[in-house]
């Protein structure tokens, strides 16, 4: 099992967006099997898939309670070869009782859990919170390939930075992640958006070549609770999110 991150410092740059069409293009395209993980109190990955329960069992749990197995925290999504680890208000409680535990380890937990379903699931994608807190820690720590969707504006790279210095401080506990590189989102032709590219790539962040473009489509997909290769697959964004594993793939 691969496990993927999608992380950015910034709010609002389509990282939950970005994992549900990821994970969902792995399965629908390459016939993989995959686990996604909400790693935001949030919650939006959950309720998208209709699956959002406030007093739930989920990641929350799995980090902080030795009893909670990975097998019992495991939801399956309408799609075949989709499943799901749910989060709600809960990981907030999460974070601080792994903050005080100063018994148990703090970082590898999520590593540990996971390693039971390595042979279930081909890939893992974990949908992260715009934070940096001991859960997130927990996620790049059990990460193999680290993707940062931007949102090109004024504000773009602020983050980018501190993500590549917790990248270098994870590897203490995880020496194989790597950091693969941006992405793109909500792009639309525009000498902003041409110029904030061109930026990104002379300051030598890695990136992809292929960008999600802008669509309404996406807005939609979120109230239909379908991803885009189901709600809209011809559209523009679809057709971006299919380019880009591939490219990830290919890499
Ligand atoms: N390609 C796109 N075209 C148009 N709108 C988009 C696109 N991608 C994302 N959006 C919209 O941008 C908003 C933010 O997306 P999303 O919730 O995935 O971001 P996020 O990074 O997960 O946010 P948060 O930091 O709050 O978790 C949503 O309203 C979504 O519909
Ligand atoms: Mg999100």
């Amino acid at each position: 099992m691969k496990i993927i991150s999608i992380i950015n410092l910034k709010g609002g740059v389509a990282k939950t967006v970005s994992a549900i069409n990821i994970a969902y293009t792995l399965v629908a395209v390459h016939g993989k099997r995959v686990l996604l993980i909400d790693n935001d109190k949030q919650g939006n990955t959950s309720k998208f898939f209709g699956l959002y329960d406030p007093y739930g069992i989920g990641l929350a749990e799995l980090l902080t309670d030795k009893k909670v197995d990975v097998d019992n925290v495991i939801l399956q999504t309408a799609y075949e070869g989709l499943d799901i680890i749910t989060a709600n208000m809960n990981l907030l409680r999460a974070n601080k009782e792994i903050l005080m535990d100063s018994v148990r380890p703090q970082q590898t937990r999520l590593r540990k859990k996971l390693k039971k379903v390595r042979d279930q699931y081909d890939y893992c994608i974990i949908d992260n919170a715009p934070d940096l807190n001991l859960t997130v820690v927990n996620a790049l720590v059990a990460t193999d390939d680290v993707l940062a969707p931007i949102k090109i504006d004024q504000f773009s790279f602020d983050g980018l930075n501190e993500i590549l210095e917790q990248i270098d401080e994870v590897s203490e506990f995880n020496s194989g992640i790597c950091f693969k590189g941006c992405f793109v989102t909500m792009y639309q032709r525009s000498s902003v958006n041409e110029q904030g590219t061109a930026l990104l790539e002379q300051q030598g962040y890695p990136i992809f070549a292929t960008r999600i473009r802008k669509t309404v489509k996406v807005d939609e997909m979120t109230f239909a609770g379908k991803p885009l290769l189901e709600y809209a697959k011809r559209s523009t964004a679809c057709l971006d999110y299919v380019a880009l594993v591939n490219e990830y793939l290919d890499m």
